[in-house]
């Protein structure tokens, strides 16, 4: 699993930004358009006002970019918890980006009801195709859960590539999670992770016992592709090397 790690957080916003515009230009001169599914929390707000300013906007061919999410908490677009609406303002409204363009899960479903839908969404999208996004950004939390992928919650034991929802014991809360099975059949997934409260989780998930139950983000390795880690100095202060 190739490691970026940059002296400061500004430096792996910057390498992940790059990273993510020659994706989108592989997949756009590949197959004329880029599925990306977002990933949520606060880590990622910096590097979507990036990736929207000045410095890379005009790098992208953003028509062609088709925005998905890789997990979404139980509550409206417009809640301040929402990752869509974080996305929304970081990203997609100073973009410009179509509605036709995003698909945010619909959580003025009941949660299980959300989750069938988005399944049915991704498999809309990709058709008679496996769905096989082109990049999957993730966070990683310090109790190495990913997406909404959770530690001893059962979508970890999930065997089909889809949308599921899960109840976060300690969130006391509903989620709504790609599952494993679906983030591995990307063609690339990138970590962006920082700061050194996440480097026991990030030496755990990378070099520790394996053990998905306790860090889920192990579940992680994409058949057909590669995880990549952005992480700044303090977030790999644990690796060893
Ligand atoms: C979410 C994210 C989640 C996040 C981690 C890290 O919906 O919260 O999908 O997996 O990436 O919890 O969050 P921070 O970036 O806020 O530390």
């Amino acid at each position: 699993m190739p490691q970026h790690v940059f002296p400061s957080t500004d430096e792996v916003l910057s390498g992940l930004a790059d990273f993510f515009v020659a994706q989108a230009r592989a997949a756009v001169a590949a197959r004329g358009r880029f599925a990306v599914a977002l990933s949520g929390g606060s880590s990622p707000k910096k590097l979507y006002e990036l990736l929207a300013s000045a410095a890379y906007r005009g790098q992208v061919s953003w028509p062609q970019v088709f925005f998905f999410f890789g997990d979404e908490r139980n509550v409206p677009a417009d809640d301040p918890q929402s990752n869509y609406r974080m996305a929304k303002t970081a990203l997609l409204d100073p973009l410009g980006i179509p509605a036709a363009q995003v698909f945010p899960v619909n959580t003025t479903l009941p949660p299980a009801e959300a989750a069938r839908a988005y399944t049915q969404t991704i498999a809309d999208f990709f058709a008679e195709t496996p769905a096989r996004f082109d990049l999957v950004l993730l966070g990683l939390g310090d109790n190495s859960h990913t997406a909404s992928l959770f530690p001893h919650t059962s979508v970890l034991r999930a065997t089909t590539a889809d949308a599921q929802v899960v109840f976060v014991e300690e969130l006391q809360a509903d989620r709504i999670t790609l599952t494993a099975p679906l983030i591995n059949q990307a063609r690339a997934v990138a970590f962006l992770v920082f700061g050194a409260d996440k480097a026991a989780a990030v030496r755990r998930v990378l070099h520790g016992e394996r053990n998905v139950a306790e860090y889920p983000a192990q579940l992680i390795a994409p058949a057909a592709g590669e995880a990549h880690w952005f992480l700044d100095q303090a977030a790999a202060s644990e690796l060893p090397g």
